[in-house]
């Protein structure tokens, strides 16, 4: 069978590249399961992140270092089967892409090849260039991510503020340069990632980076209200559904201790 262009309706990798030069801004949000890829695709996202901060939100770790290739490969599945429009892209857990460019190939590949899923995001500065080089030079479109890199938090000692800038534009230029398609950018100063969204010609996508960014990029729990508060600064809450939730279930605890659940309607005749 030849390859069908009119068989894939989701955004591509040039189509997302096309939003900047076209000054059209980026929504993107993390998913990780079916149902709710499912529900933010109708929304309307431009792209969809299998973020590895599944492993804190979905997982319960404290970071996102444990978890798995498999089991990103398990949750992107379910995305991919969800997705109609958005682009979705997958991060590449630590230690994925860190131990050379075929082991980050052979690793990227089965992402793409397992999951229906259209690109990786990697965590980068300018020493991974040649790992990103590599991927693309390969066909394996790669979101990088400069700034905070929460892999990288021991070495951090913790998620701060990345506000050396000079290290920031070698970082985020070196993406471009290697062959990145989009870079996020994570916690840092608003002037620094307005100056990179304006001298790189690849979208930003932003997260605690300010209104300058050609996108912005949040995790979903933090914007649905399912983590607890505080939260960072940089996350706006657009519902709160754990408190939602928790009341929901606690009127259905005590519907079924006072026998006002199941009714009549509930019930089978
Ligand atoms: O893992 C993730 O969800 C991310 C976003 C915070 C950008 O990398």
């Amino acid at each position: 069978m030849s390859a069908n262009p009119e068989r894939s309706q989701r955004l591509t990798v040039p189509a997302f590249q096309a939003m900047k030069r076209r000054g059209q801004k980026i929504a993107v949000l993390t998913a990780y399961d079916f149902s709710t890829a499912l529900m933010l695709d109708q929304a309307g996202v431009d792209g969809i992140l299998v973020g590895d901060s599944l492993s804190m939100v979905v997982q319960g770790h404290e970071n996102t270092l444990p978890v798995t290739l498999d089991e990103m490969i398990y949750h992107a599945k379910m995305v991919g089967r969800a997705v109609q429009r958005a682009l979705v892209v997958v991060d590449m857990p630590f230690p994925t892409y860190q131990l050379g460019a075929i082991r980050a190939i052979e690793n990227a590949a089965r992402i793409l090849k397992e999951t229906h899923c259209q690109a990786v995001k990697l965590e980068s500065t300018a020493d991974q260039a040649e790992i990103i080089e590599a991927l693309v030079g390969n066909g394996i479109p790669v979101m990088a991510h400069v700034g905070l890199r929460p892999q990288t938090v021991h070495v951090m000692g913790g998620y701060r503020v990345q506000r050396e800038e000079q290290r920031l534009v070698q970082d985020a230029k070196a993406a471009e340069q290697a062959g990145a398609f989009a870079v996020v950018l994570e916690c840092i100063p608003s002037s620094v990632a307005a100056r990179l969204t304006e001298e790189l010609s690849i979208p930003t996508i932003g997260i605690g980076a300010g209104p300058g960014c050609d996108g912005q990029v949040l995790v979903s729990h933090d914007m649905l209200g399912l983590t607890p508060q505080p939260r960072p600064r940089h996350v706006r809450a657009y519902a709160e559904l754990g408190e939602t939730i928790a009341r929901a279930a606690g009127q259905f605890c005590e519907d079924v201790r006072s026998g006002q659940f199941p009714g009549e309607k509930e019930s089978f005749a």
